[in-house]
């Protein structure tokens, strides 16, 4: 990325699904945009695609390759503005069932859904630490789901590590609140994309192309304007809706008493 004022942003899963149509609405909005995806094809078929796209073959999972990506974000010599937490995958799972007995089958959703962006989120946030960036304003936008909300049993590691991850965003949230970086989480509804194949999801078909992009457009757009909790559709209001927000209510209450002691850093050296 070369020397202008244009906003940086890297999506990660930019190659396909939510997160293309994410990449094309930031594209819209000016911004320099770099997709991830582990598919070299699917990324050549991305760039093909969005005029002035740049891609980068990146496995989250990989700590070698979260490392070459933040090596190409440090060079692009300017703050990154934004990152898109958005590659996950979902599985069918049945502990019940022999496939699912025989063996585990749970890190690859745990990596891609709750360690990867985690680990993202503290590159990112060292990153503007290590250069001096961080009275730069940013943004962390996290791809959530309606269903992090409530348990799904069909795919129950999806919905543990998306729940997890919804947690982690807003703690995150949370401990940012005094610095320039928003953490933002985005709620789409069920869309035809390549996220569950071996699943029935309700509403999934008919929410092709078009809705696709206008959940991506209204995610660009809540982005941009700070939102916290990004509702891109009427299902994901609905749903979300029907949780409330008293969990947050809740923290509000335990965490004026829940607190790191005086001196926690030093337990951390110590490794006690
Ligand atoms: N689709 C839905 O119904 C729905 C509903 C609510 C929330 N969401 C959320 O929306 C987000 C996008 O999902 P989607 O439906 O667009 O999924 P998708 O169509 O399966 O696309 C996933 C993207 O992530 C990439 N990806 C997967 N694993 C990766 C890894 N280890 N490293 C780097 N990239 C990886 C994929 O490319 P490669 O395979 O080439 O790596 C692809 O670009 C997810 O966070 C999902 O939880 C989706």
């Amino acid at each position: 990325m070369g020397e202008s004022n244009q906003k940086c942003a890297v999506v990660t899963g930019g190659s396909f699904g939510l997160g293309l149509a994410i990449c094309r609405h930031l594209l819209a909005a000016d911004f320099e945009v770099l997709a991830c995806g582990r598919s070299q094809s699917r990324l050549d078929d991305a760039a093909a695609e969005l005029s002035g796209l740049r891609t980068l073959s990146v496995d989250v999972t990989r700590p070698a390759d979260r490392d070459r990506l933040f090596e190409a974000i440090e060079g692009f010599g300017r703050p990154l503005d934004l990152l898109v937490n958005n590659a996950a995958i979902s599985r069918a799972h049945d502990y019940t069932a022999d496939v699912t007995l025989a063996a585990d089958q749970a890190r690859g959703e745990i990596e891609t859904n709750f360690a990867a962006p985690i680990e993202l989120s503290r590159l990112f946030l060292a990153l503007r630490r290590e250069k001096g960036w961080e009275s730069q304003p940013a943004t962390i936008a996290n791809v959530s789901t309606p269903g992090a909300l409530f348990p799904l049993e069909a795919n129950p590691l999806y919905s543990a590590t998306k729940a997890g991850f919804h947690f982690f965003t807003s703690s995150l949230r949370r401990q940012l609140v005094d610095t320039p970086v928003t953490v933002v989480e985005i709620f789409p509804p069920a869309l035809d994309t390549g996220l569950a194949l071996d699943m029935e999801v309700p509403g999934a078909a008919e929410n092709g192309a078009d809705t696709i992009d206008a959940v991506a457009a209204r995610s660009v757009t809540g982005i941009l304007s700070g939102e916290e909790r990004i509702l891109p559709h009427p299902e994901s209001e609905a749903l979300v809706g029907a949780v409330g927000d008293k969990s947050e209510q809740l923290a509000d209450s335990v965490n004026t008493s829940l607190k790191r002691k005086e001196g926690w850093e030093q337990f951390k050296r110590d490794g006690s």
